[in-house]
């Protein structure tokens, strides 16, 4: 299930958060790639510890804890702290997988990747190529989104970012472990979650059926959550 979740941040925080990312110290992006990956891979990054990539990374974290559609989609456990790329003409980043397992940073903390996300910082306009291409079972999409949008897809995904030509490409990524591990079970909770939200906005909170769907909700979660 590829998940596009838009305005996550507005025109004013994205040109905050460009503000940033066009003055900050950027490196090859190669040093953090695993041996496999490193062929594939040519953009640069921030570093994580420095201070500008952690301001703009809690940022990040505690938007997200209140975006309704990206809580209900991820049922998140952990979240790797937001990483923050750029593209330039002639970078790219060929097909990968992620790794399933991923270190937090100055932790022993572990993070199972259920699920990987981008952040668009940059509008579709501003540059030519870089749309993040992921293989699924309806085909190969190619997701190319507004700044401040987002897109959640399954980790397991085979996906490249395509050779940008001209512009630059800013973005966030990160990746999420999930309270439900299995990408069914957590579209299905997606799908009754999403329904319960129209059906509480057509007929109102106290609703019989509102009560009983969303009581269902919460015994499922009980059931298949990790906490
Ligand atoms: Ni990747």
């Amino acid at each position: 299930m590829i998940i596009p979740i838009k305005g996550v941040f507005s025109k004013e925080e994205v040109a905050q958060f460009r503000a940033h990312l066009d003055s900050a110290p950027w490196q090859d992006g190669r040093l953090s790639a695993g041996s496999q990956a490193q062929s594939q891979k040519q953009n640069s990054q921030l570093n994580v510890d420095s201070l500008v990539a952690r301001k703009l990374s809690d940022k990040i974290l505690s938007v997200l804890a209140r975006q309704p559609t990206f809580v209900s989609a991820a049922l998140p456990l952990k979240i790797l702290p937001p990483m923050f790329n750029r593209y330039g003409s002639g970078d790219g980043y060929g097909f990968h997988v992620d790794n399933a397992v991923r270190i937090v940073p100055g932790s022993s903390i572990r993070i199972r990747t259920d699920l990987s996300a981008t952040i668009f910082f940059s509008e579709p306009e501003q540059y030519e190529g870089g749309e993040l291409e992921i293989e699924s079972s309806c085909g190969n999409q190619l997701i190319k989104l507004g700044a401040g949008d987002m897109i959640l897809y399954p980790s397991t995904s085979l996906h490249r970012v395509r050779p940008v030509c001209k512009g630059q490409r800013f973005a966030s990524f990160f990746w999420i472990q999930s309270m439900i591990r299995d990408h069914e079970q957590r579209q299905i909770l997606f799908d009754l979650d999403q329904s319960v939200q129209s059906l509480t906005i057509q007929h109102g909170h106290d609703h019989t059926d509102v009560v009983r769907l969303s009581a269902a909700y919460h015994r499922l979660i009980r059931q298949l959550a990790d906490t």
